[in-house]
């Protein structure tokens, strides 16, 4: 290659990089891994409609939404539907003071930081970043969570961008 050819692949080459980063389709769009016993959002938060917030109680308040433990599970348990496998086998490690080890579905990496009470206060809905639970009988992820895709939507809402927001 040419000296002026290099000169112009260099840069070039920096923008497609940049590009590559902030609108590469997540390779997590669509992932739904399978649970130790497999929850399903649509029986709980759809038919029943129970509160997203009665068992992902940290949503308001700080920066992880968490996923309930078994004892709140038990709540309804200990009665509900207590002749199903499932329920037999949540009961039995309940029973042995097992916890349930759920997968992760979305998982950002452990240079961005993400909070979810700055979201849920300023009136974003869980919907806008996770989809339709209350419809899904097997949590997946919907939106790819890319740099792209937060930076965006903080353009449109007069939320902060500079990359401390985001980046330790
Ligand atoms: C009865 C309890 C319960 C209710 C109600 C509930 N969830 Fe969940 N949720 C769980 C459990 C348990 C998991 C972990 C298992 C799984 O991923 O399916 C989970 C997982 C999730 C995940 C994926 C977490 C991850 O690992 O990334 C999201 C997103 C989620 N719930 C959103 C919601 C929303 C939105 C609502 C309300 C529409 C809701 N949930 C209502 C119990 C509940
Ligand atoms: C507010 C009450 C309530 C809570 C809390 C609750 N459930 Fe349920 N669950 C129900 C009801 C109601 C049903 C439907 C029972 C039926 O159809 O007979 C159900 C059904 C189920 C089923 C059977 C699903 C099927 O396909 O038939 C499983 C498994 C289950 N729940 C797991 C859980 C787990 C795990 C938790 C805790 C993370 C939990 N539930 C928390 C009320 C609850
Ligand atoms: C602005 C986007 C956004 C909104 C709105 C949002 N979430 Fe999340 N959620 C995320 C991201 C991103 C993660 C992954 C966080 C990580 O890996 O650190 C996540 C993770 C989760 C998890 C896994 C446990 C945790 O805290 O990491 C649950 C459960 C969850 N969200 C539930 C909810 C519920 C319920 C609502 C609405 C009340 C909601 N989310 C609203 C983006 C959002
Ligand atoms: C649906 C629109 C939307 C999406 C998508 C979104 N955000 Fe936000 N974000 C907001 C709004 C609105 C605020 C609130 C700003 C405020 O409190 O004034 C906010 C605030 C924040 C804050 C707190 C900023 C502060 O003031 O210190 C962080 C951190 C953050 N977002 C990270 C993220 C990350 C990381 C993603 C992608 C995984 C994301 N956001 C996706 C709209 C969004
Ligand atoms: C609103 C939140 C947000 C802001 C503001 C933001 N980023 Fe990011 N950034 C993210 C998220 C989320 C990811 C992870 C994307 C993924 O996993 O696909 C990321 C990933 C990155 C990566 C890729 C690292 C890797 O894992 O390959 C770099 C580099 C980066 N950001 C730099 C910056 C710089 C420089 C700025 C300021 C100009 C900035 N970011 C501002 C949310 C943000």
């Amino acid at each position: 290659m040419n000296k002026k050819a290099l000169k112009l692949s260099v840069p070039l080459i920096a923008i497609a990089a940049v590009a590559y980063l902030i609108f590469s389709p997540s390779k997590y769009v669509g992932y739904s891994p399978d649970q130790p016993i497999p929850f399903n959002h649509k029986i709980h938060a759809g038919d029943n409609k129970v509160d997203c917030r009665y068992c992902h109680t940290g949503v308001e308040t700080g920066a992880h939404a968490t996923v309930p433990n078994t004892s709140t599970c038990m709540n309804c348990h200990s009665m509900v539907a207590t002749e199903k496998p499932d329920i037999k086998f949540l009961i039995e490690t309940y029973q042995k003071k097992q916890p349930l080890e759920w997968v992760k579905v979305h998982d950002l990496p452990d240079h961005v930081q993400f909070n979810h009470s700055r979201h849920i206060q300023r009136g974003v809905d869980c919907s806008q970043c996770h989809g339709n639970v209350a419809e899904m009988v097997k949590v997946k992820q919907v939106a790819s969570l890319n740099m792209g895709y937060c930076v965006n939507c903080h353009r449109e809402n007069n939320a902060p961008t500079d990359c401390s927001t985001c980046h330790r």
